[in-house]
C-alpha cells in the first residue's frame, strides 16, 4: 500500500510538473458561456501583430481601441466589423475563408461582477492552431496545438463592465508544428470549441482520476488535486448508488489519494455502458461527473476489458460534419458520427488524428464505444527538434489530463504513420513512456510502419522497432488501393515479433456515392465492396489479428484529394458519403462485424 502511495504521488507530480495542470470537468462547474457571434478581423498580413518593418508587437495593435480624437489615426474598429460563430471553424462559415490560413482576430465584450475571495479562468476547449489572448488591452499568454484546451487565470484582469477579450488565431502549418505542414485533412482555423468562464474558490478541486486497479477490479484507486499545494485540506468523493463515502485530507502537494476495496460495483462495458454519478467535495465546491468504471488488461495477442476477450470491431472518425463541412461539435455531432459507428457494429472507434472534443468522448462513454484517442504526430513531424517534442508531450497531457476519466478510453495513441529512423523511435519511445507515466491504467498505441523485404515481397512484417515501447502494436495497409489491387490480398500473408495484442489501424479504399460500375473500375461502389470482400478474407487469416478500425466512417475534406468530379478535395473512403448516404462497403463491414 505504501509503495503505491508513493508511486502514485510520483505519478501525479510528473502529471502536474510538465504543463499547465488542466481543469478538467469543467462543464460540471460554475461557468459562464462566451460562444456567440464574435467581432472578427480577417489578417493575412498579421498588421495586427507585426509593424510595417515586420518587428513583433507581442502586445497586439487590434486591441479594441477607439480613437480618442478626431485627429487620431486608428485603422480598424471591432465593433463595426462582421462576426463569426464561436466555437466554429471558420472555413466553413464564409466561403472567402474556405482555404484561409493566416490570422484572423477575434473580439467580444463581456461584464462580470466576481465575487470577493473568488478566482475566475477565461478556457478555450480548443483553438486551431495558435492563439495568443488579450483581456482588456493586457497580453494573457498564447498556446499552441489546435485540438486540447487551455485557460489564462484573470481574477486580477477582470473588471465589473466591458471587458473585451481579443485572440489572434493563426491557422497557418508549422514545419517544426504538431502536426507539421502536410496532413490529410482540411486546416479547419478558428475557435473551434467552446469558451467559458470558470469561477472558483480560491482553493478548488483542479482536476481527479478515479479508476478500476486493473489486477484488481474489487479495488478502487485515485487521486484529487487541488489547484495549490495546500495540505490537510479536506476532501470527500460520494458514489450514492454504492453507498460509498471516500473522505482524507490533502498531502504536502495539495493532493488527496485513496485506495479503497469495493464490492457491488456493476462494471462499465461495451454492450453494458454502466455511469455512477459521483460527487466530489472540497470546502463549498460540489463537483458532479458521470464516471464508468472497467478494468483492461492483456495477454499476449489478446485484449480483455473486465478480463473478458474482446475482439476490436472499430471504424476511424475525422472530427468533422460532412454535411455541413465543418468540425463536429457538441453532443448533437457526436451523437451522429457514433451513431453511425453503432449502426456498422462497432464496439470500438479510432479517433483520428487528434483529440476531438469532449462531447465524443463523453458520448462514447454513455453509448459504450471504446475508443482509441491520439495526438497528430503524423507522418513527417520534426523528430529531432526538442520543441516540437515538448509540443507533442504538452498536447498528450492535454489530452490525458482531460479525458483520463472516461472509461470508453482504451488506448493512447503517440502518433501514425511515422518513418522508422532513429530520431522518431527515441521521439515517440518518450511519448510512450510519458504517456504510461501520466495514465498507468491504460494502454499505448501508435500506428507504426510494415516492412517487406524485396526478397519475399508477399511477407509483411509488422516489426517497428517502435513497437517494444507500445501495448498494442498497429499498423495502417491498404493492400487493394494503393498497394496492388484487391485480389493482391490472396498471396499476402502478416508476420510479426511482437506477441502483443495488434490492431489494423486502418485499410480502406475510396468510391464516390453513386458511381457505380464493376469492381476493378476504381472510384466505384464496387471497387471499395470488392476491396473490403477481398480484406476481409485476408483478415480472417491473421491470427494474432486483436481488431480492426477501417478507415474511414465518412468522406471526409482533404487539400491533397483533387480528382474533378469523384473527389473535389474531399477524401473518398468513407463508408459514409458527405452527404450520410450509405455506400454497398458499409453493409460488407456490417455484416462482418456481426461474424466477429
Ligand atoms: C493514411 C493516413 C490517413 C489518410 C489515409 C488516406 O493511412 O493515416 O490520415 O487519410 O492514409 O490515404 O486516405
Amino acid at each position: 500500500m505504501k509503495n503505491y502511495a508513493i508511486l502514485l504521488n510520483f505519478m501525479v507530480w510528473t502529471y502536474l510538473a510538465n504543463a499547465q495542470p488542466i481543469i478538467n470537468n469543467v462543464f460540471n462547474r460554475n461557468i459562464a458561456s462566451l460562444n456567440g457571434k464574435w467581432h472578427i478581423i480577417i489578417d493575412p498580413y498579421d498588421n495586427g501583430y507585426y509593424d510595417y518593418r515586420m518587428q513583433e508587437n507581442p502586445w497586439g495593435f487590434f486591441r479594441n481601441q477607439k480613437p480618442a480624437n478626431k485627429s487620431e489615426r486608428i485603422e480598424y474598429d471591432f465593433d463595426k466589423s462582421e462576426t463569426l460563430n464561436v466555437p466554429g471553424d471558420w472555413n466553413s462559415q464564409k466561403p472567402e475563408l474556405l482555404f484561409y490560413e493566416g490570422s484572423i482576430w477575434y473580439k467580444r465584450s463581456f461584464d462580470y461582477s466576481l465575487p470577493k475571495g473568488k478566482k475566475l479562468f477565461l478556457w478555450f476547449g480548443a483553438v486551431n492552431y495558435q492563439a495568443d489572448v488579450y483581456l482588456n488591452g493586457k497580453k494573457l499568454g498564447s498556446h499552441e496545438g489546435g485540438f486540447t484546451p487551455f485557460y489564462f487565470e484573470i481574477t486580477n484582469f477582470v473588471q465589473d463592465k466591458d471587458n473585451f477579450v481579443v485572440v489572434r488565431v493563426n491557422n497557418q502549418r508549422k514545419a517544426d508544428g504538431v502536426p507539421t505542414i502536410n496532413t490529410d485533412w482540411w486546416n479547419y482555423g478558428g475557435i473551434t470549441r467552446d469558451v467559458l468562464l470558470i469561477e472558483e474558490d480560491s482553493i478548488f478541486i483542479q482536476n481527479y482520476h478515479l479508476y478500476l486497479n486493473n489486477q484488481n477490479p474489487q479495488q478502487l484507486r485515485g487521486w484529487v488535486q487541488l489547484n495549490n499545494n495546500k495540505s490537510e485540506e479536506k476532501v470527500r468523493i460520494e458514489i450514492p448508488e454504492l453507498k460509498l463515502i471516500i473522505e482524507g485530507k490533502t498531502d504536502e502537494k495539495g493532493v488527496f489519494t485513496f485506495d479503497r476495496k469495493i464490492n457491488n460495483l456493476v462494471r462499465w462495458e461495451p454492450l453494458k455502458p454502466k455511469l455512477y454519478t459521483v460527487y466530489l467535495y472540497h470546502g463549498r465546491q460540489i463537483m458532479k461527473d458521470n464516471m464508468g468504471f472497467r478494468t483492461i488488461t492483456t495477454q499476449g495477442n489478446k485484449l480483455f476489458i473486465n478480463e473478458k476477450p474482446i475482439f476490436l470491431k472499430g471504424i476511424c472518425i475525422h472530427e468533422e460534419m460532412p454535411m455541413r463541412k465543418s468540425r463536429a461539435n457538441g453532443y448533437d455531432d457526436a451523437k451522429t458520427l457514433l451513431g453511425w459507428a453503432q449502426e456498422l457494429g462497432c464496439n470500438f472507434v479510432r479517433l483520428a488524428h487528434y483529440p476531438h472534443n469532449e462531447y465524443m468522448v463523453r458520448m462514447a462513454d454513455s453509448l459504450g464505444l471504446l475508443v482509441w484517442s491520439e495526438i497528430p504526430v503524423y507522418w513527417t513531424i520534426q523528430f529531432d527538434n526538442p520543441k516540437t517534442y515538448q509540443l507533442a508531450e504538452k498536447m498528450l497531457t492535454e489530452n490525458i489530463g482531460r479525458d483520463q476519466n472516461r472509461a470508453s478510453i482504451i488506448i493512447w495513441s503517440v502518433g501514425n504513420e511515422t518513418p522508422v529512423h532513429e530520431a522518431r523511435i527515441q521521439f515517440m519511445k518518450n511519448l510512450a513512456l510519458k504517456a504510461k507515466q501520466l495514465d498507468p491504467t491504460r494502454l499505448v498505441s501508435a500506428a507504426m510502419e510494415v516492412h517487406v523485404e524485396p526478397s519475399n515481397p508477399f511477407i509483411y512484417h509488422v516489426d517497428d522497432p517502435l513497437g517494444e515501447y507500445l501495448d498494442v502494436i498497429a499498423c495502417n495497409e491498404y493492400v487493394g488501393w494503393y498497394d496492388g489491387l484487391p485480389d493482391k490480398t490472396e498471396k499476402i500473408t502478416w508476420q510479426t515479433k511482437y506477441n502483443k495484442p495488434f490492431v489494423f489501424s486502418e485499410l480502406g479504399a475510396c468510391a464516390l456515392f453513386g458511381h457505380h460500375g464493376d469492381s476493378l473500375t476504381r472510384w466505384t461502389e464496387e471497387y471499395q465492396e470488392y476491396f473490403f470482400n477481398q480484406q476481409i478474407k485476408m483478415l480472417n487469416k491473421v491470427s494474432f489479428l486483436t481488431g480492426v478500425s477501417p478507415w474511414i466512417l465518412a468522406d471526409f475534406r482533404s487539400p491533397r484529394r483533387q480528382l474533378p468530379g469523384i473527389q473535389d478535395f474531399w477524401n473518398r473512403k468513407g463508408l459514409i458519403s458527405d452527404q450520410g448516404q450509405r455506400k454497398k462497403a458499409f453493409y460488407v463491414i456490417q455484416k462482418y462485424y456481426k461474424t466477429r
